[in-house]
């Protein structure tokens, strides 16, 4: 999509707080678009729910805030009040979790209406949950990718807001599926992400809008 780079001038600069539990590329692509000036984001703050997540080493060099919040052996309802009340004092625009390996409750979800969205690997709705390239392989499908979706209480279940598809071959497996993957996950969540900043793309209870237009289905990217 064409934007209007009039458009751009004294453009807001927005807030983000990316949530992580491992390698972080996700985040890195989406940190490297608003390092060259194509994303008016600001990244607040990165928060783990591992202190062991490769990601962090990545925002202590390029001196991004990170917090961590211990999530092993703690109940659900516990780790996500301490996550409302970290990310509440930072006062973000959107909420986006990269590879952020926690299933949130209520708790979290009711505090940031709207605000929350995901990136998962498969062409939702088909194999919400884990290992969703060996279930796209297991069901002899011919193509596969990856899709941006709202976050509600149902796990990977809230509106696709955009989808990139890759064409599985014969000789695929789940490695070389996720390996392929991921730049065209990095390509679309930077996309979405970057029409949101640009306010041509807006949520609420009721879905993803595109010019106020709502979205009939997702948003389409081939990296075919
Ligand atoms: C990605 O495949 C993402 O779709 C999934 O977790 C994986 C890890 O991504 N949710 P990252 O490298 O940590 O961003």
């Amino acid at each position: 999509m064409f934007i209007n780079p009039t458009f751009a001038l004294n453009k807001t600069i927005k807030k983000i707080v990316v949530l992580i539990s491992g390698r972080g590329s996700n985040l890195q692509a989406i940190y490297h678009m608003i390092m060259s000036q194509k994303l008016p984001v600001e990244i607040s703050l990165v928060i783990s729910n591992r202190d062991d997540a490769i990601g962090l080493t990545f925002c202590q060099a390029q001196k991004i805030r990170t917090h961590i919040i211990d999530s092993k052996g703690k109940e659900r309802s516990i780790f996500d009040s301490e996550l409302v009340q970290v990310i509440s004092a930072e006062k973000p625009d959107l909420i986006i979790l990269a590879g952020f390996m926690r299933i949130l409750t209520s708790v979290f979800i009711d505090a940031f209406p709207n605000k929350i969205i995901n990136i998962h690997p498969s062409l939702l709705p088909k194999y919400k949950g884990l290992k969703t390239h060996q279930r796209a392989l297991d069901a002899q499908d011919q193509i596969t990718g990856a899709s941006v979706h709202i976050v509600n209480a149902d796990l990977d279940g809230g509106c696709i807001i955009a989808q990139i598809v890759i064409p599985i071959y014969e000789l695929d497996t789940a490695e070389t599926l996720a390996t392929r993957l991921l730049p065209a996950e990095h390509i679309l969540y930077a996309y979405v992400v970057k029409l949101w900043a640009y306010d041509i793309l807006h949520f609420d209870a009721q879905g993803a809008y595109l010019c106020d237009q709502k979205l009939q289905s997702p948003l389409q990217l081939s990296a075919i």
